[in-house]
């Protein structure tokens, strides 16, 4: 083998390694990640530190890898009452991309997936604050089997979400076309790259503005 041919053959595995490694970096370490899941368990009763009557308060969110969730218990800690995460029977894919295909093809099919008993009783709670990721510019669809199973006549919902740009995407109005005899207060839309940083001043901000804050 020639010295011009032994370099090119060096440069070429040298290109197809690089290219593997950022392949496999790029698909998985990248934002919108979903490796990283949350070790956030249900509490029932506590104590809140708002103008609300915490034992009639709940805070309830679906969150795939960890931000909703996050934020969810930050406003749980907030308010109080009961804390409770939004489970599917069926777990979504761990990898992005399969995961992405998998809720697109959800959406695109108005599947609404099948839930975890979530031993509520709805009935006890005044003001429900409802939690979820925008996927694929909307409520992910175990949200749309939420809205199903119970009724919220009557209730104040306080929505909020975590997103990659996308904001509320609209769905503060989309749940008050599904509730229309709630009363779906301003939401909270925090972008998932703040999520690595504290948000409690944003919380309180947001409770202040809703009239929660003492
Ligand atoms: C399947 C899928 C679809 C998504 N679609 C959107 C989108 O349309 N707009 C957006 O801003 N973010 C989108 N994201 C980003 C998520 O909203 C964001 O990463 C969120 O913080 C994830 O929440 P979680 O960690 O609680 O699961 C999507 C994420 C996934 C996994």
């Amino acid at each position: 083998m020639s010295k011009g041919l032994k370099i090119g053959l060096i440069i070429l595995i040298i290109v197809v390694i690089v290219g593997i490694v950022g392949f496999i970096i790029a698909r998985n370490f990248l934002p919108g990640n979903v490796g990283i899941d949350n070790n956030l368990t249900n509490e029932k009763g506590k104590e809140g530190n708002t103008t609300l009557d915490s034992s009639k308060v709940l805070v309830v969110y679906f969150s795939q890898s960890g931000n909703t969730g996050k934020l969810a218990k930050l406003i749980s800690d907030r308010v109080g009452g009961d804390f409770v995460r939004i489970e599917t029977v069926q777990t979504y894919p761990t990898e992005y991309n399969e995961l992405a295909d998998f809720a697109k093809n959800e959406r695109d099919n108005n599947i609404k997936p099948e839930l975890k008993n979530l031993d509520i009783n709805i009935d006890n709670y005044d003001t429900i604050f409802i939690g979820y990721p925008i996927w694929w510019y909307q409520m992910p669809m175990p949200m749309y089997t939420f809205f199903d199973t119970y009724d919220f006549d009557g209730k104040t919902i306080v929505p909020f979400n975590t997103h990659e740009g996308s904001g509320n995407g609209g769905t503060y109005e989309d749940i008050k076309k599904l509730e229309p005899n709630s009363t779906v207060l301003e939401g909270l839309p925090i972008r998932v790259g703040d999520m690595t940083s504290d948000q409690s001043s944003k919380v309180d901000n947001w409770l202040k503005e809703l009239g929660f804050n003492k």
